[in-house]
């Protein structure tokens, strides 16, 4: 069977990771958590398929997974690469900016699920947050349908 991957920067409330985490089949992938797994080198050539996951931080994913995937994207442009995000608000117009980031890497066959998910960053933590319980079922399971269409 082909090696998938999903490399990802998920801290906040873990909203990303755990999106992921229920709509996969966890044993199916090799799971690479940017933010802890410093010093491991990923290996890329290994994997035919790899999902870039990352909450929206200051409007872009996680600055590590940014830098990570200008230091490899060469080695991205013949796979199947797909990337999931979850912000605190306009999730689709996250995925438009995130798109047009991995073609201007030359990541050219991408595509990104987006999903509304829990804040509290800042401010908001004063009135309990935003979009408490999402991501929710229905969101895993776009997330599910998703992945059956582009892997
Ligand atoms: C430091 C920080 C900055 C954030 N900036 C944005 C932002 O610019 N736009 C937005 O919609 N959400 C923003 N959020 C909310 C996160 O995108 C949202 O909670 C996301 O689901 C976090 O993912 P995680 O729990 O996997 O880390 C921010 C959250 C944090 C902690």
């Amino acid at each position: 069977m082909s090696k998938k991957a999903i490399i990802y920067t998920s801290y906040h409330h873990n909203n990303t990771v755990n999106l992921l985490k229920d709509a996969v089949n966890e044993l199916e992938y090799d799971w690479y958590n940017l933010l802890r797994d410093k010093d491991v080198k990923i290996p890329i050539n290994d994997y035919e398929t790899i999902i870039f996951a990352s909450g929206i931080y200051y409007s872009r994913m996680h600055k590590i997974m940014v830098r990570f995937l200008l230091e490899n994207k060469d080695e991205l442009e013949e796979k199947k690469v797909l990337a999931v995000i979850t912000a605190g608000k306009n999730p689709s117009g996250y995925a438009k900016r995130v798109k047009t980031h991995f073609r201007n890497l030359g990541i050219l066959n991408i595509h990104v699920f987006s999903c509304l998910a829990f804040d509290t960053y800042g401010p908001l933590k004063l009135i309990g947050g935003v979009n408490k319980g999402r991501p929710n079922k229905g969101d895993v399971s776009k997330l599910t349908s998703f992945l059956e269409e582009h892997i």
